[in-house]
């Protein structure tokens, strides 16, 4: 069977795969909608603490587990370890992905129609609804506005996405999903520095910059505090065996340690600054944070149509989060797919196109939550949020956190010393990496997250 296995051609390889994974729309239109719905400052702070001292144990146990097994998440759960039962922490994850691609898929979508909307734009063009030249905030929020309330393009634009996501899936590994991942990370890094630079000069730079920095005890919520830590995961693709899945492609001889560490500070760093140009072109036409899961549609065109060439660079940046988007949705399908190929043996091309399917379905609702039907205003009356809200949260703040918790306990208790001192130290790792991982993945992770919940639930008053 090892011959038959797939890996990563390099270390580089598997580095730009899961910082693919890892760099997507939860960057770059999650964080800094979610920053600005919860006030600023506070949120930045809980999550990245969160990265440090939950998510990137989360990943590292992920990918520990992946490359000891060699195999997709439910299988790898019951290998390490004499109790079975781990499993089910493998099956939510399944669940946990299956849920998040689906309304993943219709932001995705997003992307395709802004991208589109670009290009006519560049053209000298204009389309009712378009992106009209010089237009305001209000006119570029009504744009987003009008293009959400529309049940049909939403449902054509998530259609196309998931289209392009199982044609990368069908192709397997290396041959797709490395490809595509290596040329579009580099372009997207050059893009987002350039963006963050040109932001920078603007007039409402220092105040985004405060904005992100000064976090009011007031903003504080147990649900914003959960919301923080279920993004730190969601971020760095943890807590639903994505990188158990890439980890089982990774090669002996490469430091997870080290790994690890690069994608997450990369994907931090992407997405503390793509906020920062988010918000200082927000606050520099007195946009407020709060807009909404619009933000990054208004704000970007807003921001780059004064600039010459600004249609253009306006479908370049919704071309290039297309193609981050993308290379994130690809490892939550890889994950389901992995795991349905294992427990059936159907091929990898059809297991692809019928999870696919699957997955379109369960996004349906979902891309018609921004209409006036039943799944959006329909149910936003009746429990306070529509379909689209209740996957996010759902999958991001309940799943997740629940899938890292599982894997931190699987790894730090259920797992023998000796797998893992010799996947960890065994590849040369980074010094006193391994003793603090210990702590973190034992203890402060799991008491942590756990505290999180508790809070949540009332029974626990932390603050
Ligand atoms: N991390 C991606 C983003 O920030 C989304 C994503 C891809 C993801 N794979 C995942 C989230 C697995 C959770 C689990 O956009």
């Amino acid at each position: 069977m090892e011959t038959m296995k797939q890996h990563w051609t390099n270390r580089t390889g598997f580095i730009m795969a899961a910082a693919g994974s890892a760099v997507g729309l939860g960057n770059v239109w999650k964080l800094p909608y979610v920053v600005g719905h919860h006030g600023g400052g506070l949120f930045i702070a809980f999550y990245l603490i969160s990265v440090v001292l939950f998510a990137l144990p989360a990943l590292v146990a992920e990918i520990l587990v992946g490359r000891a097994t060699g195999a997709p998440p439910i299988q790898a759960f019951g290998m390490l370890s004499q109790r079975t039962s781990w499993r089910w922490v493998g099956a939510l994850g399944v669940v946990a992905g299956a849920i998040i691609l689906s309304f993943y898929s219709v932001v995705g979508g997003w992307t395709i129609f802004y991208s589109a909307l670009g290009a006519f734009a560049t053209l000298g063009i204009t389309l009712p609804g378009g992106l009209p030249a010089h237009a305001s905030a209000e006119t570029l929020s009504n744009t987003f506005n009008h293009f959400l309330g529309n049940p049909g393009l939403n449902i054509l634009f998530h259609g196309i996405f998931m289209l392009a996501t199982i044609l990368v899936v069908r192709k397997g590994i290396s041959g797709g999903i490395e490809r595509v991942a290596r040329v579009l990370m580099t372009i997207l890094v050059g893009i987002v520095l350039a963006l963050a630079i040109y932001a920078s000069t603007l007039p409402g730079a220092q105040e985004a910059w405060n904005f992100m920095w000064s976090p009011k005890a007031s903003d504080f919520s147990s649900e914003a505090l959960l919301e923080a830590v279920g993004h730190s995961f969601f971020s760095l693709s943890v807590g639903m065996g994505a990188m158990l899945t890439y980890g089982s492609y990774l090669g002996k001889e490469h430091s997870i340690a080290g790994t690890s560490v690069i994608v997450a500070i990369f994907d931090t760093l992407v997405a503390l600054l793509a906020s920062f140009t988010i918000f200082a072109i927000g606050f520099s036409s007195h946009l407020a944070p709060g807009q909404g899961p619009g933000l990054v549609f208004i704000t970007i065109p807003l921001g780059l149509h004064v600039l010459p060439l600004g249609s253009l660079m306006t479908f370049l940046f919704f071309t290039l989060l297309f193609c981050a988007a993308l290379t994130s949705a690809i490892s939550l399908l890889e994950v389901v797919v992995a795991s349905f190929v294992q427990v059936t043996g159907m091929n990898r091309s059809a297991a692809s196109v019928w999870i696919g399917l699957g997955i379109f379905s369960l996004g349906l609702p979902s891309a018609v939550s921004g209409s006036t039907m039943f799944f959006g205003q329909g149910m936003s009356k009746w429990i306070g949020m529509t379909w689209f809200d209740l996957m996010d949260k759902i999958g991001s703040s309940w799943l997740l956190p629940l899938g890292a918790l599982g894997t931190l306990v699987y790894a730090g208790w259920a797992v023998s010393r000796k797998t893992k001192e010799k996947e960890i130290l065994g590849d040369g790792s980074i010094p006193g990496f391994y003793s603090a991982w210990n702590v973190l993945t034992r203890f402060v992770a799991p008491i942590g997250i756990a505290l999180v919940f508790l809070q949540l639930s009332g029974l626990v008053r932390l603050v």
